[in-house]
């Protein structure tokens, strides 16, 4: 091992409700502060990451609950659906109450395009929750055909 590199310091912003639910799953997690506990989480993505950065064909589906009222998010993520190479094959969309609403999507294209697209999706302002699953296809090849 080289010599141990200086942690770098930055400042991060939480809302207020979101920052005490994480206090409180960290410290039910034996977390001793927010810094380690977010440390773990970046490393835990960045490998999730790696995995994702495939070259073939794949399907993703895509979870997200927005605000529909909010920064003209619906407008924004048909706007991201159109840009990308990977497609949007369908998306389900369910009104959860007055404000949010869940839309699945299912994505198709290269596994590194999928997962661009998603991530644009789940950055945008007023996208609240999102997960992803994507799921690499397998082609058998016959010999000889
Ligand atoms: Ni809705």
């Amino acid at each position: 091992m080289g010599k141990r590199k200086e942690a770098e310091r930055f400042g991060v912003s939480f809302e207020p409700d979101l920052l005490k639910k994480f206090d409180r799953e960290i410290a039910a997690a034996g977390y001793e502060c927010r810094s380690e506990a977010l440390r773990d989480l970046a490393r835990q993505w960045l490998s999730s990451r790696q995995l994702k950065q495939g070259k073939g064909p794949a399907f993703g589906v895509l979870a997200i609950v927005f605000n529909h009222q909010r920064r003209q998010v619906s407008k924004r993520l048909t706007r991201l659906g159109h840009k990308f190479f990977a497609e949007v094959v369908t998306t389900v969309h369910i009104h959860l109450d007055e404000h949010n609403c869940l839309e699945a999507l299912i994505l198709r294209g290269k596994a590194q395009e999928i997962q661009q697209l998603a991530d644009q999706m789940r950055a945008l302002k007023g996208v609240e929750q999102g997960g992803i699953v994507l799921l690499e296809l397998q082609r058998k090849e016959k010999k000889g055909g």
